[in-house]
């Protein structure tokens, strides 16, 4: 959906570029005095002196009000996971999981920068954190649902960068499959 809005947005700012592009081609003919629209130059420049004062402060008012963001309480015994990025894949220590089951990733890169994204089976982000050489960023997550997820790169890391993927694969959880059990078999 966003992907969708993206390119709309995008199309109709390129028709909008061209239409002033041949607007003042149209117009590059014409003779007329300059001192007018120099003032009304100024005028505009002042109104829109202040429009993008106020778009700003409110964008920043309500994408600001959130910090410092929350850290989610984590697990004191998380699953712990090596992440290694290189040029250009992911070396996961492990790669599937329990539903519920507390995972700490541990997350560098063995060349170059590279991010780590998690995507569920909708391509909605759910983590991410930076592949840093000589650093480990540790990303905590806990899936909630099985399925299959997607990791991929989220820095351009050069020619490659888009096949940078790995895969992780969650289970249900014991708690989950015991009570099915229960419900097939228990009578
Ligand atoms: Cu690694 Cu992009």
């Amino acid at each position: 959906m966003y992907q969708q809005a993206a390119w709309v947005i995008s199309v109709v700012f390129i028709l909008f570029v061209i239409f002033v592009f041949l607007y003042v081609v149209a117009h590059s003919g014409q003779r007329s005095e300059y001192e007018p629209i120099q003032k009304k130059g100024y005028r505009i420049r002042n109104v829109w002196f202040l429009v993008v004062i106020a778009a700003m402060g409110l964008a920043t008012f309500y994408t600001l009000r959130d910090l410092p963001f929350e850290r989610p309480a984590h697990a004191a015994d998380p699953t712990v996971v090596q992440v290694e990025a290189r040029q250009f894949g992911f070396v996961l220590s492990r790669n599937e999981f329990r539903v519920g089951e507390p995972i700490a990733f541990q997350v560098t890169s063995v060349d170059v920068n590279h991010g780590v994204g998690i995507y569920d089976e909708n391509m909605e982000l759910l983590a991410q954190t930076q592949a840093m050489p000589k650093y480990t960023n540790t990303m905590y997550y806990t899936f909630e649902k099985p399925g299959t997820y997607q990791v991929l790169c989220l820095e351009y890391c050069g020619i490659g960068h888009h096949v940078m993927t790995a895969t992780i694969t969650v289970v249900p959880s014991q708690e989950g499959e015991g009570k099915k059990w229960k419900r097939t078999f228990g009578r």
